[in-house]
């Protein structure tokens, strides 16, 4: 079972797909996070993604299809969720491709006002290791930079300045937001409202993944 969890940035993928990973047994695929760890290893593909990144722009689409493909068949046998992938309509066509017809249980929006999403990104602090998600004032570390999930340390993105932010919001709506209209052609899309707190959301997302099950 595949399902894909899609929002703006800051939206809170992240925190909600590691909670469903703790609480529901599913697999996270987070492209951003594979992305950043190719980069912390100094790979070839890290060394080409990291100025891209920076910028708050899209890496290729060959070199994610390439990444999904890995963290897909090192996911098999469970059940999956999909957090920064696809982000455009020519990866939401290379995955019907890769998982076939049926293969997409539902592609889950977690819709987030603008001003929400601005005060969430410019606070949230990620592990530098697991890439695990804080907010610097309304969830952070229990010791003070510390990941309280493996020990690393806990930093600003790179890509989390007022700048970067503009532009990563700028291609969310030239370029992703065009995928939701593709999964509401399959009858795949469905939205859940993520502006309450962290709880509150996990509820309605954890509902709504029952429905599909
Ligand atoms: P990626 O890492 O996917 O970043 P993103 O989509 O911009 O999303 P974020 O990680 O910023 O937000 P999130 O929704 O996960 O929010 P979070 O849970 O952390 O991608 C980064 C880059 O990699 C891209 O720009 C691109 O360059 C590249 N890339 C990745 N995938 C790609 C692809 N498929 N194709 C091409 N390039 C790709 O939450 C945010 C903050 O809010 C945190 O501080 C959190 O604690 C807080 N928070 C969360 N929920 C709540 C709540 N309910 N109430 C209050 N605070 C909350
Ligand atoms: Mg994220």
């Amino acid at each position: 079972m595949i399902v894909i969890l899609t929002g703006a940035p800051g939206a809170g993928k992240g925190t909600q797909a590691d909670l469903l990973a703790q609480r529901e047994g599913y697999k996270k695929i987070s492209t951003g996070d594979a992305l950043r760890k190719q980069i912390k290893e100094g790979t070839e593909i890290g060394n080409k993604a990291k100025s891209i990144m920076a910028e708050g722009k899209l890496v290729p689409d060959d070199v994610l299809l390439g990444i999904l493909q890995s963290e897909l068949e090192a996911a098999r046998g469970f059940p999956i969720l999909l957090d920064g992938y696809p982000r455009n309509v020519a990866q939401a066509k290379a995955l019907q491709d890769l998982v076939g017809k049926n293969g997409i249980r539902g592609a889950i929006h977690l819709e987030v006002d603008p001003g929400a999403l601005i005060q969430r990104i410019s606070g949230r602090r990620t592990c530098v290791n697991c890439g695990a998600s804080y907010h610097a004032t309304t969830n952070p570390p229990k010791r003070e930079k510390v990941c309280d999930r493996c020990g690393s340390e806990v930093v600003q993105r790179p890509d989390d300045t007022e700048e970067k932010v503009k532009v990563r919001l700028g291609v969310y709506e030239s370029e992703t937001r065009p995928v939701l209209d593709f999964y509401r052609n399959l009858g795949l899309y469905h939205r859940v409202d993520g502006n309450g707190t962290t709880e509150s959301v996990y509820k309605a997302l954890a509902a709504q993944l029952r429905s599909l099950a």
